[in-house]
């Protein structure tokens, strides 16, 4: 497999860890609890801070490619990479409602539960076409040769959280996936 998929499909198995994280909160949060909004915070900066601005770009510039050069799976590229701008919009938006509870807002809780749920599942559809669908045709049509010509134009960058150094703002959260995995 190409070290770009390599990568791709890894981040894609760290984004599913933290959307487990939210779906516990959201499961606490359905029982009455007050789930932790700190580490609610955390999960949704990671998706805005590296998978909305790296794990997406590098995507968008491999689907270009291969629109580019096979312009018959042109239609289920379009569309997923459509649904980065969709994503990227709902998660800052989100994000934006996760800061204001912590600045004390009054949110309805309901409405909260319900858009922290269309979150968790809009991530994981996008995350399980690319999975299903889209990442299967790239790894049929593309040629050893496209890999290394794709993988030579794009721009790599240390994950934060996942990375061989965890950045201190992820070190809380850090902590909660160590715990979470190990009673898991
Ligand atoms: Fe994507
Ligand atoms: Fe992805």
């Amino acid at each position: 497999m190409a070290k770009i998929m390599t990568q791709l499909h890894q981040d894609h198995i760290n984004l599913s860890r933290l959307l487990a994280v939210l779906k516990s909160r959201l499961a606490e949060l359905k029982a009455g609890e007050r789930p932790d909004y700190h580490l609610m915070q955390d999960v949704v900066r990671y998706v805005v801070d590296y998978a909305d601005t790296h794990h997406h770009p590098l995507e968008d510039v491999l689907y270009q490619y291969t629109i580019e050069h096979y312009p018959q799976h042109k239609d289920i590229l379009n569309e997923v990479e459509h649904e980065h701008a969709v994503i990227k919009a709902a998660s800052s938006g989100f994000h934006e409602v996760v800061e204001q509870i912590l600045l004390d807002a009054i949110v309805p809780m309901d409405q909260f539960t319900q858009q922290l749920e269309s979150f968790i599942n809009q991530q994981l559809a996008h995350l399980n076409r690319e999975e299903g669908r889209v990442f299967p045709l790239l790894e049929e049509c593309l040629t050893d040769d496209d890999w290394s010509k794709v993988e030579e134009s794009l721009f790599q960058r240390d994950d934060p959280l996942f990375g061989d150094e965890v950045a201190e703002e992820y070190k809380r959260l850090y902590k909660e996936l160590i715990s979470e995995s190990a009673v898991a």
